[in-house]
């Protein structure tokens, strides 16, 4: 086995990649989108793009990946054969290497939050009032320290490598993770008010599927929480075994994305009727389902609040989950530069792992200290544009760039009967014109329409 690290199992690369995938873009944007965009409608429009757009991306990814073991600025290059697009490629590489930081940079800050409101819980259990208060205002030093803690939690695990760090972790979490999200839809299903919000969550108004605003933020949804374009399943591909079928892994850790984000949304609509039906306001002025930071931090506390005793210990495990959810994700992204900083510059993995999250960590501050000007650009500039460029960018790669006879035998590995998939006859013409095109499509609206 060669010294990069190497899932050792197939369930181990499930848990690692869904755990990237599973993070607060499934708990907290789903819900949100969901909130913001006609309920089902929404919910609908997200499972079609993604089959349609997300995984045929995440297998460009790892296909690309598992054939040039090595992260996205190398492996780009790997598969180039002219001098041209070996360049191409290096430069593509390095754009995402700096998109997967800053998403890593304001990520991390998010997660920081999540640990706060979950401590904040227990403070207020233990009658600490003030610093209770201090833990929910929004201070600098306060977003600072947490912000810290989250990333010492992230760089605790990148240490360990890919089977002793990764691996393990998100083998050991994401159960947990799952117990507490079924636990919490039960508690949640037995108030008042639920049903009102199950009604809204499972009933699609059709009428509002082809609103171009919906599609625009399915399309995001979708690719954000796949976690694409940045290098991540790049180089999660890249720790996968020869013997491993890849179409069958990606559609497994599809699934289970999608699987927890309609989990979640069982889960936070309903408690948002709940809260209304308990007297909290889940209205704006203008009518519309309030959503963003002002549901999981104004909301829910206030639904947790009017639940009594059981309150605290129900925030606490919503804000676990929360943290649990942040940090399988995070540690995917801290491993894009990470593993490139190894690979390119021979160093150890414990001395890149410190290095690279120091970088990092003060890009955070950065942001923490220019809060309004910077948080929402970064947001968008990394994820509304340099995502869907990045999955566009490696679809030419992968239809243009790339020999066709390597990508096909580098699919069949592990996979002896591919021939006769569906899989097979579809994707490689698929990624090669269509998903191009789409992504083209949907972008252009969302900048220019
Ligand atoms: N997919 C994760 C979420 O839903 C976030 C994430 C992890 C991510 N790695 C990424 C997003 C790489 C974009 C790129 O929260």
């Amino acid at each position: 086995m060669s010294a990069r690290g190497e899932f050792s199992s197939r369930i181990g690369f499930i848990m690692a990649a869904a755990g990237s995938a599973v993070g607060l873009g499934n708990i907290w944007g789903f819900p949100t989108n969901v909130a913001d965009n006609g309920g089902g409608a929404f919910v609908f429009v997200y499972i079609i793009l993604t089959f349609l757009l997300a995984y045929p991306i995440l297998m460009a990814e790892l296909t690309i990946g598992r054939y040039s073991r090595s992260n996205m600025v190398d492996g780009l290059a790997k598969i180039s054969s002219g001098a041209k697009s070996r360049h191409a490629g290096h430069w593509v590489g390095t754009w995402a290497l700096i998109v997967a930081s800053l998403i890593l940079a304001f990520y991390s800050i998010v997660a920081g939050w999540m640990l706060a409101y979950g401590l904040e819980a227990v403070s207020s259990m233990l009658g600490l009032e003030r610093f209770s208060t201090w833990l929910t205002g929004f201070g600098t030093t306060r977003n600072i320290i947490f912000c810290a803690v989250f990333a010492c939690l992230t760089v605790g695990i990148i240490r360990g490598g890919v089977s002793d760090g990764i691996e393990k972790w998100s083998t050991r979490l994401m159960p947990i993770l799952l117990v507490i999200i079924v636990l919490l839809i039960g508690y949640v299903a037995t108030l008042d008010g639920a049903s009102e919000g199950w009604r809204v969550y499972l009933f699609p108004d059709f009428a509002r599927t082809l609103n171009p605003d919906l599609l625009i933020a399915a399309m995001g949804q979708a690719f954000f929480s796949l976690s694409l374009g940045v290098g991540t399943m790049f180089i999660y591909g890249s720790y996968i075994p020869s013997d491993q079928n890849l179409p069958a892994l990606g559609a497994s850790v599809t699934v289970v994305d999608i699987g927890v984000a309609i989990l979640a949304g069982l889960l936070v609509i309903p408690a948002m009727y709940v809260a209304q039906h308990n007297g909290v306001q889940i209205y704006s002025e203008s009518g519309e389902l309030l959503a963003g930071d002002t549901l999981i931090f104004t909301v829910l506390p206030a639904l947790f609040e009017t639940m009594g005793a059981a309150g605290n210990f129900v925030a606490i495990a919503f804000f676990a989950l929360m943290t649990i959810a942040a940090l399988t994700s995070s540690i995917s992204m801290l491993e894009v530069p990470v593993c490139y900083a190894i690979e390119r510059y021979d160093i150890s993995r414990h001395g890149a792992t410190w290095i690279v999250a120091g970088m990092i960590f003060l890009a955070s501050c950065v942001i923490i200290l220019n809060f309004d000007a910077l948080f929402g650009f970064v947001v968008d500039f990394t994820t509304r544009y340099s995502e869907p460029m990045l999955g566009l960018l490696l679809c030419i790669f992968a239809g243009w760039v790339w020999r066709r006879d390597i990508l096909l035998s580098e699919l069949a590995q592990g996979h002896p009967d591919i021939e006769q998939s569906l899989f097979w006859k579809i994707w490689p013409s698929y990624v090669r014109f269509v998903c191009p095109l789409l992504i083209a499509l949907v972008f252009y609206q969302s900048v220019f329409g």
